[in-house]
């Protein structure tokens, strides 16, 4: 039998990678994908081969990552909690559907990842392939052996002459951390202690507000249908979209949070999370929504957002429930075309203009000027005594407010 293992080539899946072969006496198909975690994916080959791996599959997954997954989560203008912007959430479920390809292409019968016990991963990973495949089989190595330290994980290393030198790999960082292109996060280490605050040089992509540049920065994003197309009039492609934006909004501190979060599994987590490009989009997309949805279709966006924002969390990405939010968000969007001019600032997104075609802003009836009779003022007292005759009534009823 096949086991499909989602890998990296760091220490833990390349240790996974020898226990399936050794306790499921299995053969391992390895899959790494770039979805821009700034990490070069090709060495994953040559270390696959090392442990006898013979079908590797090195993807580069980050235009489809940001086009078929940022992007239309950006559109919901989504936040977990208030806070956080999914990064990691949000690319669990293409790692599941292409696991669940190349089963199917290689004959598996089984996945296999290297998420913990605790975590929200296995559930996504899981929820997703379950989706996609009800019969695949599952094997999450974290929850079944006993190494639970790097040093365990080296000594079995050791043992079983894994032929990878990961002694010599750049010094592990104290974190445990996820990358990818709409973020990268830190968890454990000292930010186990909720009140100890994150060392400055844990943060990789940005710069501190207090060292960004004293002069701002201003750009101009180009929508179509909620999505940016464009950037200072160059169009690009959504991944160059996403990468442009986490350059310049790194440089000048944008991004940056550091939150307490609940996991769906049930436990409270400590955070940090570097979203330069997600903070810029999430801002500027309510912008130029400002300007073109109706007041109704925004409001109730916003009320379904929190929930929506759940599904991914969650790991639900790939159910009935997304895809029918999905399909009402996707359609609010047809009129959300347009311009947002933005002034970036020692960690602050600033909008400054909006502009588009598809503007339901009216200057002719909003104008404190005369409006030559498009609006008649006399209009607003019936509009208020209406409104308030619910209210009137109970007063006069002896209701008291007070
Ligand atoms: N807590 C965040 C989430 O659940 C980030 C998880 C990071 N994952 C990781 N393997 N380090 O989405
Ligand atoms: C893990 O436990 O693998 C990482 C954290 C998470 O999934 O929430």
């Amino acid at each position: 039998n096949k086991v499909v293992l989602a890998y990296s080539g760091g220490l833990d899946t390349s240790v996974i990678v020898r226990w399936l072969q050794d306790s499921y006496n299995c053969e391992v198909v390895t899959f790494t994908a770039d979805i821009g975690q700034g990490e070069e994916v090709e060495p994953a080959r040559a270390k696959a081969q090392a442990l006898g791996v013979k079908e590797i599959y090195i993807d580069d997954l980050r235009e489809e990552f940001v086009r078929d997954f940022v992007f239309p989560m950006f559109r919901a203008n989504t936040v977990y909690e208030g806070e956080y912007l999914l990064g990691t959430s949000i690319a669990r479920p293409l790692i599941a559907k292409r696991l669940i390809e190349i089963a199917n292409e290689t004959g598996a019968d089984t996945i296999s990842h290297g998420a913990t016990g605790k975590g929200n991963d296995q559930v996504r990973f899981e929820l997703g392939a379950y989706a996609l495949k009800p019969g695949i089989k599952v094997i999450a190595p974290w929850r079944e052996w006993h190494l639970n330290s790097r040093e365990s994980l080296m000594a079995y290393c050791e043992q079983h002459s894994i032929p990878v030198d990961f002694s010599t790999s750049k010094k592990k960082s104290p974190y445990s951390m996820d990358a990818n292109l709409l973020h990268i996060s830190y968890e454990g280490g000292i930010l186990e202690d909720p009140w100890a605050e994150a060392e400055e040089d844990m943060w990789r992509w940005s710069v501190s507000p207090e060292a960004a540049p004293d002069q701002a920065t201003y750009i101009e994003l180009d929508y179509e249908r909620g999505d940016i197309v464009a950037i200072d009039g160059q169009p690009m492609s959504p991944a160059t979209v996403l990468e442009y934006l986490n350059k310049v909004g790194g440089a000048n501190g944008i991004g940056r949070d550091d939150l307490v979060e609940n996991r769906y599994v049930g436990m409270k987590s400590r955070g940090c999370y570097e979203t330069p490009g997600g903070t810029i989009m999430l801002k500027a997309h309510r912008a130029i929504e400002s300007l073109t949805l109706d007041r109704e279709v925004a409001h109730l966006k916003d009320e379904l957002m929190p929930r929506y924002a759940k599904i991914i969390y969650n790991g639900y990405w790939w159910s009935p429930e997304r895809q029918m939010l999905q399909t009402a968000i996707d359609q609010s969007q047809a009129c959300v075309n347009g311009r947002v001019r933005l002034k970036l600032y020692k960690g602050n997104v600033i909008v400054v203009g909006r502009q588009s075609d598809d503007s339901l802003f009216d200057e002719g009836i909003a104008t404190f000027e005369n409006d030559a009779g498009a609006y008649d003022q006399a209009d607003a007292e019936g509009f208020i005594k209406l409104n308030a005759l619910r209210m009137r009534i109970a007063a006069n009823k002896g209701r008291k407010l007070l």
